[in-house]
């Protein structure tokens, strides 16, 4: 199954591609974290990527396409895949389609306060990416590998603001291009809540026809 998961910064897709990644075995593919770790290497990417990233901006789409087309090349994506945070523009959309089908395209609603509550509340796991939120996890190390949880440079109320608005500015027409597959996932308080009618979806569509 390849699978794209749309939304605003915050609406979840993290959190629901690894519910996705872990119940159905697909890797949890997130360009987010593939140009945060090009950050950590400190690449040519990385470097790029840290200026554009530090201020809510989009990195490049030829230089984010030939990414994802490596890493969708690799082994473990041979069964499909879960995109979290890409496509990002109407012109990756356009170019994604030329190398691959996309089976399920899941948007995930929020709104602009629930945005800044969660976002401003988030800790991420420095080795393991693992998110969580302060206001249901108070630990200081990660529950899967104890590593230390940490606040996302891009997570300030500024930036915040700019990721939205960037998102608002490029998300209508990726919506328009996906609007035959759109599956519209409704705002919901909780990780599982929000999760259950995507997986009970996708049950479905693996019993009807497999894992394609
Ligand atoms: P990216 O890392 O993708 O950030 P984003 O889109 O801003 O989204 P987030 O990761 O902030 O949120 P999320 O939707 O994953 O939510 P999460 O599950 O963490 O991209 C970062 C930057 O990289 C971009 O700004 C851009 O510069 C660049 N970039 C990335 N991809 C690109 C591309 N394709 N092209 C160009 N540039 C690109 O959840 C948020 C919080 O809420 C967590 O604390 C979580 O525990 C909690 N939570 C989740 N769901 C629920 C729920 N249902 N109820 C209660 N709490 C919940
Ligand atoms: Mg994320």
């Amino acid at each position: 199954m390849k699978i794209i998961l749309l939304g605003a910064p915050g609406s979840g897709k993290g959190t629901i591609a690894e519910l996705i990644s872990n119940d159905f075995g697909l890797p949890h593919i997130s360009t987010g974290v593939l140009l945060r770790e090009e950050i950590a290497k400190g690449t040519e990417t990385g470097k790029i990527a840290k200026k554009l990233l530090d201020k809510g901006n989009l990195f490049p789409d030829d230089l984010m396409i030939e990414i994802v087309k490596e890493r969708i090349q690799q082994k473990d994506c041979k069964n499909g895949f879960v995109f979290d945070g890409f496509p990002r523009t109407l012109f990756q959309a356009q170019q994604l389609a030329k190398i691959t089908k996309i089976d399920y395209v899941f948007l995930l609603k929020i709104t602009e306060k629930e945005i800044v509550a969660r976002l401003t509340n988030r800790v991420v796991c420095s080795k393991c990416k693992a998110v969580y939120n302060k206001n249901n996890y108070t630990k200081n190390t990660c529950e899967k590998c104890g590593g230390e949880l940490i606040i996302r440079d891009d997570d300030t109320l500024e930036v915040i603001k700019k990721r939205i608005e960037v998102y608002k500015a490029e998300s209508a027409p990726i919506i328009q291009f996906y609007q035959n597959q759109i599956i519209e996932v409704e705002f919901a308080k909780t990780p599982s809540q929000f999760y259950a009618p995507v997986r009970a979806f996708l049950k479905k569509e693996v019993e009807k026809h497999g894992s394609k």
